[in-house]
């Protein structure tokens, strides 16, 4: 686990072979949120570490950015230890995780929606996520300008615990049609982004982002 910016916590595995890491995040607000679940493993591993931060106080809500096993894999590890926890995700996310034996509290969120609870302010971005162009989330939390970028804005190698600097305008400029392989889905995207002005990028995979 590292604090890797201001009141942002990171959990992260890194996968060798394939130069890969998935990160997890706990946004360590008034009413704390954790951004992604990690696989079940994941999950079960980093869940004794997110109790000791929170000092018994309880997790309100989880983000997920779209459905997959990195994403949301551990959501009933957290739904145990926290069973009024939400989960935030996308309308087609929402239909899909009852399939998968999630029985706890859902909110459906889509683009421009925003979420205000106790110290963060948080919009929703759509993004057509996989190969399936199906809708996913990306999240941005405006009191502490992070951007939750998913699987939008990754970068190979290990990268548990590191920042990179990079221009949020290049970043977005770099999403290109093999993560969105849709011109118009991908441009829409990329106009939406535009309009926000992040500070940091957490991503799902890879280096973090610190904007300039
Ligand atoms: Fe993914
Ligand atoms: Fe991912």
């Amino acid at each position: 686990m590292n604090l890797i910016y201001n009141d942002l916590y990171q959990f992260s595995i890194h996968i060798p072979p394939m130069q890969f890491t998935i990160h997890q995040y706990l946004l360590m607000c008034a009413d704390p949120i954790l951004v992604s679940t990690g696989t079940m493993q994941q999950a079960e591993h980093i869940l004794p570490e997110i109790k000791k931060l929170l000092k018994g106080q309880t997790l309100k809500y989880i983000l997920v950015s779209h459905m997959e096993s990195d994403e949301c894999g551990g959501l009933i590890a957290f739904q145990k230890e926290y069973p009024d926890v939400i989960t935030v995700c996308s309308q087609l996310c929402a239909r899909e995780l009852p399939g998968f034996g999630y029985n706890g509290k859902i909110l459906a969120k889509k683009q421009d929606d925003l979420l205000d609870g106790n110290g963060f302010s948080l919009k929703f971005i759509d993004y057509p996520s996989e190969v399936h162009l199906q809708n996913g989330l990306a999240f941005y939390e405006e009191n502490s300008k992070i951007f939750f970028s998913g699987d939008l804005m990754l970068r190979f190698g290990d990268a548990v615990g590191k920042t990179m600097d990079s221009f949020w305008k290049e970043e977005i400029a770099a999403i290109d049609l093999e993560r969105i392989p849709n011109a118009e889905k991908l441009e829409v995207l990329q106009k939406s982004l535009l309009q926000l002005n992040p500070d940091l990028i957490a991503v799902g995979h890879g280096f973090c982002i610190k904007c300039k």
